[in-house]
């Protein structure tokens, strides 16, 4: 990583340099990972705030990360339909300069993550995780429509904008998937043990310990990773590392039947008993939801999480 990650508390007053017309002042910290910083940054050109998402590279790592970011912009510029709402918008990507560093970037739209959200405010109510599971959700019917797994769903890949929408980020490990080859022994194998551990479902990890892989059905694993992400809206899972339990049994989960029920089967263990996503949109905790009349209280309750994590 770059001199600007190893000082990232004195980001604010850098610019980072692109292309002569298109320039980007960094106002703060989002987030860092293992391959990028994620900067809360003002494109000087449009004076939008937007989200920068930014890989400084070694010459010895250089060609694996320049890699990894024209998959994520080929991700979201061609594979997936630029106007599906539900996908977080890319608004530019490319190559600068930040200090002498060079870097790649992608910049989107600024939202705050549901991790975050979750880590303040505590969990949701059922009434309110609807507003933002619909929309995920419609996402994901999205990429499935178009054959793509998206293999890392979980709270901080889910982004609430401001408008009240809500919608997936992060395509760093999507992939396209044949359906007809679905449940085929060796056509998965390359398809397997991606995401983040906490998220991914047992026939995932279990692929991983096995000499011979067995291959599963990948969208359905993706379905279960969406499955933990509504149970973990209800009690605000704090860390991606906890160990914890996914049954739904505890006392303090106060949730609707239809909820519940929902919940476990997707994140059951046998995959081919778990929806497609485009199966679970037809849920009636989806289609004749008694949650829609709320919508109000859930734009309140988005203000009040801009407001105080802002
Ligand atoms: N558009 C965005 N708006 C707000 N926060 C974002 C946005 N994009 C990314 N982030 C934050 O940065 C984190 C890392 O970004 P992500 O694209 O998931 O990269 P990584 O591949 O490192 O996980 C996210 O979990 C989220 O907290
Ligand atoms: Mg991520």
């Amino acid at each position: 990583m770059g001199n600007l990650c190893r000082k990232s508390k004195q980001t604010s007053n850098l610019v980072v340099k692109v292309e002569k017309d298109l320039r980007f002042e960094i106002l703060s910290d989002i987030s860092s990972g293992y391959t990028y910083t994620v900067f809360k940054a003002r494109d000087l050109t449009s004076n939008e705030i937007v989200a920068l998402k930014i890989v400084f590279f070694k010459p010895e790592s250089k060609e694996q990360k320049e890699l990894s970011v024209a998959w994520e912009v080929a991700m979201y510029s061609t594979s997936i339909n630029p106007h599906c709402p539900h996908i977080t918008p890319m608004l530019s990507h490319g190559v600068g300069t930040v200090q002498n560093d060079k870097i790649l970037f992608i910049s989107l739209k600024l939202g705050i993550s549901l991790q975050t959200v979750l880590n303040k405010l505590g969990g949701m109510p059922e009434s309110l995780i609807y507003f933002v599971a619909k929309d995920i959700l419609l996402g994901l019917v999205e990429l499935a429509r178009q054959n793509l797994i998206h293999r890392d769903i979980k709270l901080s890949n889910c982004i609430l904008l401001n408008n009240g929408a809500s919608s997936l980020i992060d395509f760093n490990l999507a992939w396209e998937f044949d359906k007809t080859k679905r449940n085929d022994k060796t056509y998965n194998e390359d398809l397997h043990a991606q995401g983040s551990k906490g998220w991914r479902s047992k026939e995932d990890m279990n692929n991983d310990k096995t000499e011979e892989k067995k291959g599963y059905d990948v969208e359905r694993a993706d379905v279960c990773s969406f499955g933990k992400v509504l149970v973990c809206c209800l009690f605000a899972k704090k860390s991606e590392r906890n160990q914890l339990s996914w049954g739904l049994d505890e006392k303090a989960l106060t949730c609707s039947d239809t909820f519940r029920v929902m919940a476990e089967t997707l994140i059951q263990e046998n995959p081919d008993k778990r929806p497609t996503f485009e199966e679970l949109l037809n849920f009636d905790w989806f289609q004749n939801s008694p949650f829609e009349v709320n919508r109000e209280k859930y734009v309140t309750y988005l203000k009040n999480a801009y407001e105080t994590l802002s």
